[in-house]
């Protein structure tokens, strides 16, 4: 079955609008597990606005499962994974004034900086995946950098304007997920999925793992959080 990596990191939003100490996103990991998910996912962000360093280090001793880490592929941030050494890195891109990531990398426009740090870190053991768009140019640029994975964005999916162009863009989706399973790649999906629109990817037979966080963190503010995340492992395992 397709796994499921939960992204903690609007926990620790909620934490930083008051700056206190409360909700912990540690205790939303460990919640996170009893309620099944397969790993945990948090970004590690050049602004810290969710996510501090303080978390990604308990996040690293308490996670029995996976832990994920989802940062820029600059060399601050690769030389923080190479001493926490979280199971997985994606390598994100980051840009100061977004909402939250837009678009996938572009391997090809930076192409040495991203073979370097996926070398460093899988020197230090670390899985490596990279956030693209699921475009043929970056799958091939993502072999090219020795990545282990790529995690497919899935935003124009979500955000698509209607049933067209849903289709067109879960077309894309699909295409690209046989391709680099083809190419020796594993392939993961995210960004925007939602409990309406989760079935079709998690359908698509090369995606290993979704990765999923704002609509289970928004869901888990009604029912809890274990709830919200079983709910969401019914809807993919009956995809
Ligand atoms: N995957 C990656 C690489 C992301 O950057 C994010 C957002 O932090 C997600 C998945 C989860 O997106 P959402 O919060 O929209 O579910």
């Amino acid at each position: 079955m397709t796994r499921l990596g939960v992204n903690i990191d609007h926990v620790a939003t909620v934490r930083e609008a008051r700056k206190t100490f409360e909700p912990d996103p540690v205790q939303a990991a460990y919640l996170a597990d009893m309620g099944g998910a397969d790993g945990i996912v948090c970004h590690l962000r050049e602004d810290r606005r969710h996510i501090q360093d303080r978390d990604l280090d308990l996040l690293k001793r308490s996670v029995t499962s996976h832990l994920n880490l989802e940062m820029a592929a600059v060399e601050a941030m690769v030389q923080i994974a190479l001493k926490v050494k979280p199971d997985m890195v994606t390598l994100v891109p980051e840009k100061r004034e977004e909402v939250t990531t837009e678009g996938g990398l572009d391997v090809r426009s930076s192409l040495q900086r991203v073979t370097s740090a996926v070398t460093a870190l899988k020197g230090a053991g670390i899985v490596v995946s990279l956030f693209i768009d699921p475009d043929m140019i970056q799958i091939k640029e993502a072999v090219r950098t020795g990545a282990d994975f790529v995690e497919f964005h899935t935003g124009s999916y979500a955000n698509a304007g209607s049933a067209v162009d849903e289709a067109i863009e879960l077309e894309k989706l699909e295409r690209g997920a046989q391709a680099a399973a083809k190419l020796g790649l594993g392939v993961s999906a995210g960004h925007g999925l939602t409990y309406h629109n989760v079935q079709p990817i998690a359908a698509i037979p090369d995606v290993e793992e979704l990765n999923i966080g704002h609509s289970i963190i928004a869901r888990s503010l009604m029912v809890g959080i274990e709830q919200a995340i079983r709910d969401m492992i019914e809807l993919i395992r009956t995809a």
